[in-house]
């Protein structure tokens, strides 16, 4: 491969870009002396031994040795091939790569190629406006529910009913009808005759990151088989590394806080009519890592939605494991599972905007839905199970590179288990620590365990009161949570969270957060319940506890009536 482009032409944009803002971006670099520093992303590590040269434009990790150039850090990291690397560099450093002179087979130039399905595009979206038949494709798109700005801006097209329509149109010489081929606009029958692959379909172009369209998907107008065709494979169109709709994500307007993907290109489309052009299709195929890159160069959070059948857990759990390795520092995954026959096309369209936006922000995170799937045939109450339970969540969560990910997860699972995982262990030199990573348990941390759990708690008829006068430390908080929870019955642990401004009590509740239980939800109310009870317990006891301290001929009148009714209150209790 390294022969296509000429070495002259490597040394001169290696020289022109800085690998540190080629690598920076994607793992965020501190400066050390002369060199930058970061944990290294290529193995598990918790104090940074990976360091970038900017003098050498070299990195190198002394932890695991791994080295090399921009070039090689993006073929490792963007898991790009050699080529690809390249062309990242030479796109963003605004170099073109010259064709190779002499020497080896010089790189293919696919600019034909681009422009003749940029030329198909075009025509498909003018037939959609022009053709006699036009009107049953937009009487169509209009039963689905799709407008014309929506239309437009997806440029969706038509493929007029024919044999040999675009081959009329754009194949008139031998070079284009070849062209066609190496699009994969055009077949060729057992007799030898040529015809047109897309014929009286709905037609979406699928573009690639950069907006050049490098394949089309097309969409029969009525039932019949196969429903959806799609380009073949072409030398510029491969499934696995193009998501339909991430380039109108990247331009649009619709912020990119989070990237949905969804299954289909009626999914986006409606989405985008909803006012939410933030999602993205797979084609038919599974997710991939290169998918999983391009989402994450875009995108801190990738939320994935499936459907809520067993196909639909199926393919949501396979996406849970190409994410692991993914998820560095910083990125988040979350899974919604809609309810059965729904997808997000019908979904919304039903719900609206609102109520989707809600399941969304109600999605299963990732750790959430790794140990519900692992523990759904296990019975975690039992230390067999809880043994299992460990074997099976212990090499996927080792999968995730090192940062707070990967420690919130071993933490679960310790929680959940009871048992320390191996790493944990490991890093603990002293008793001190342990205390550390276990926080004691008292009624008052349970409770608020709980309510993180399940804001809706707070709204439990028949709630226990007395624990409102406790004392103990951290009450205040405590209250005010419940109040927030009382007052917004619909509130998730995530925004409870996040709507603390203090940077510290957000670390401690969501710390909490991540040592949930899974318990069933009577489980819940009841240990809820009883957590609030024994605080107010609690702080009974203190009160009786510092009554009796003094001595009785100092005690007010009102004073001794309480010592009196919490004695008796302490007698009825035995
Ligand atoms: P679905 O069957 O879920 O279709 O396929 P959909 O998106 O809901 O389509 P509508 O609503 O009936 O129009 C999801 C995706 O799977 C691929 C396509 O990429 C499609 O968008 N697919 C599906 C095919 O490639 N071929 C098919 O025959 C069906
Ligand atoms: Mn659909």
């Amino acid at each position: 491969m390294a022969g296509l482009i000429p070495p002259e032409f490597i040394d001169q944009l290696l020289s022109r870009i800085d690998i540190v803002e080629v690598i920076d971006p994607r793992v965020p670099l501190k400066k050390a002396g002369r060199e930058f520093q970061a944990c290294c992303p290529f193995h598990t590590e918790k104090t940074p031994s990976f360091t970038v040269s900017p003098q050498k434009q070299f990195y190198h990790c002394f932890g695991c040795g791994a080295h090399g150039t921009a070039i090689g850090f993006l073929m490792e990291y963007d898991h790009l091939n050699f080529v690809e690397a390249i062309e990242e560099l030479a796109n963003s450093a605004g170099m073109e790569i010259p064709k190779g002179t002499g020497g080896g087979k010089p790189a293919e130039d696919h600019t034909p190629l681009y422009q003749m399905l940029q030329q198909a595009s075009d025509y498909f979206q003018q037939q959609l406006r022009q053709h006699s038949d036009a009107g049953l494709a937009t009487e169509y798109l209009k039963q689905r529910g799709l407008s014309s700005k929506i239309a437009a801006e997806f440029n969706i097209g038509f493929a007029p009913p024919g044999w040999s329509n675009l081959i009329n149109v754009l194949g008139r010489d031998q070079n284009s009808r070849q062209l066609l081929h190496k699009a994969g606009l055009i077949s060729t029958s057992d007799s030898g005759k040529e015809y047109d692959r897309f014929r009286e379909r709905i037609i979406f172009p699928i573009k690639d990151t950069r907006g050049r369209v490098v394949g089309f998907g097309g969409r029969l107008l009525g039932d019949g088989k196969p429903k959806y065709l799609n380009s073949p494979e072409t030398a510029v169109f491969h499934k696995g590394g193009i998501l339909y709709g991430l380039h109108e994500v990247r331009h649009g307007g619709s912020g990119k806080q989070q990237i949905m993907v969804v299954e289909g290109y009626m999914d986006v489309a409606a989405m985008a009519q909803f006012g939410l052009h933030n999602s993205v299709a797979t084609l038919g195929t599974a997710t991939t890592q290169r998918h999983l890159e391009l989402l994450y160069r875009t995108t801190p959070r990738v939320v994935f939605c499936f459907d809520g059948d067993r196909a639909g857990r199926a393919a949501a759990w396979k996406a849970l494991q190409t994410a692991l390795p993914a998820m560095k520092s910083g990125r988040e995954a979350r899974f919604l599972f809609l309810p059965d026959g729904e997808d997000p096309d019908t979904l919304i369209r039903k719900e609206g905007k609102e109520q989707f936006l809600q399941r969304i922000d109600n999605a299963l995170s990732l750790s959430g839905f790794l140990f519900q799937h692992l523990s759904a045939d296990i019975n975690t109450t039992s230390l067999d199970g809880r043994a299992r339970l460990a074997d099976l969540a212990r090499p996927l969560i080792e999968q995730i590179p090192a940062g707070s990910l990967h420690d919130l997860l071993l933490q679960q699972l310790s929680n959940l288990t009871g048992l320390e995982t191996r790493q944990q262990q490991r890093r603990r030199p002293q008793p001190a620590s342990q205390s550390q990573s276990q926080p004691q348990r008292s009624p008052l941390r349970d409770a608020l365990r709980l309510l993180l759990e399940d804001p809706q708690l707070a709204s439990l008829e028949n709630l226990p009161t007395t624990w409102r006068e406790s004392q103990a430390k951290g009450i205040e908080l405590f209250t005010t949570l419940v109040d927030l929870c009382q007052s917004s019955p619909s509130i998730t642990s995530a925004a409870l969270i996040e709507r603390w401004p203090d940077e510290n009590t957000k670390a401690h509740l969501a710390k909490l957060t991540t040592q949930t239980i899974f318990a069933p939800l009577e489980g819940l109310q009841a240990e809820f319940i009883g957590a609030l009870r024994l605080l107010g317990d609690q702080h009974k006891q203190q009160q009786l506890h510092s009554l009796l301290q003094q001595p009785l001929n100092t005690l007010s009148e009102e004073q001794k009536a309480q010592l009196k009714q919490l004695y008796n209150e302490r007698r009825d209790n035995k």
